[in-house]
């Protein structure tokens, strides 16, 4: 690696000036949209999916469904210590880049620890990629020891990522089959139930729509619109307006 590609793929949150930032959402969702809009998009997405999967599992909570949307919404903050480049950079990851690349996620929870968000917030956004036998990184916890919404953020993160490659052609139908392969592994059995439910219903309302494998647009057009009751926001668009960005 070159010493130029070095400072593009070398994690770096020395921009980020802790006084003058107060701990709300609506401050990292900002600095998250001003520096890298799809990291912003993705990140609304899966707090979406994150937060029907909760209710799925059982959550009724209004309260706790607000905390836990707003959780994921600001799972992949350290990403602010990622270049551009580095956030678009679409080809094969050196070991290097990997290595730097892993750092957003405990990164990402020191800067809302030193910001004085609750321990709750940060304790997930530490493990977001913890897989359920505790393998991935930063490791150190496996299964009930992962915090909930970092188990929560597993799936629907995955589960995000499966639907965006089927962003405006078919292929939604399969997510549930590609998640399940490493349920147990990865992802924690219980809330994988919880999705096969969730899943169901919206593949059921797609097939009442005359559409049998959706495109993420319709999938999660169908799912918002099973939920619409309980998530606190639907939208990337709902996200700007509820939090001025
Ligand atoms: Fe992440």
């Amino acid at each position: 690696m070159t010493k130029e590609m070095k400072k593009e793929f070398t994690y770096n949150l020395k921009h980020i000036n802790y006084s003058n930032i107060p701990p709300l959402v609506g401050e990292m969702m900002s600095l998250l949209k001003n520096h890298h809009y799809g990291s912003f998009k993705t990140d609304v997405n899966t707090a979406i999916i994150g937060c029907a999967l909760e209710i799925e599992n059982g959550n009724t909570d209004p309260l706790e469904l607000k905390q836990g949307f707003e959780i994921h919404l600001m799972h992949d903050i350290g990403k602010l210590g990622m270049s551009s480049e580095f956030l678009d950079f679409s080809g094969r990851y050196t070991s290097e880049m990997f290595d730097e690349m892993k750092k957003h996620s405990e990164e990402g929870a020191n800067l809302l620890e030193k910001l004085d968000f609750d321990v709750k917030v940060y304790n997930a956004v530490e493990f977001h990629h913890s897989n359920f036998d505790g393998s991935s990184y930063p490791g150190g916890e496996k299964e009930a020891a992962i915090p909930f919404h970092s188990r929560v953020i597993r799936i629907a993160d995955s589960a995000n990522t499966f639907l965006t490659k089927f962003c405006e052609k078919e292929g939604g139908s399969g997510v549930f089959e590609d998640l399940d392969k490493w349920t147990g592994n990865w992802y924690d059995p219980d809330l994988i139930a919880s999705f096969n439910s969730l899943h169901n219903k919206v593949m059921d309302a797609c097939k009442k729509l005359g559409v049998s494998d959706p495109s993420q647009t319709v999938y999660m057009e169908r799912l918002v619109h099973l939920y619409s009751d309980s998530l606190p926001l639907t939208s990337v668009e709902e996200v700007e307006q509820h939090y001025s960005l």
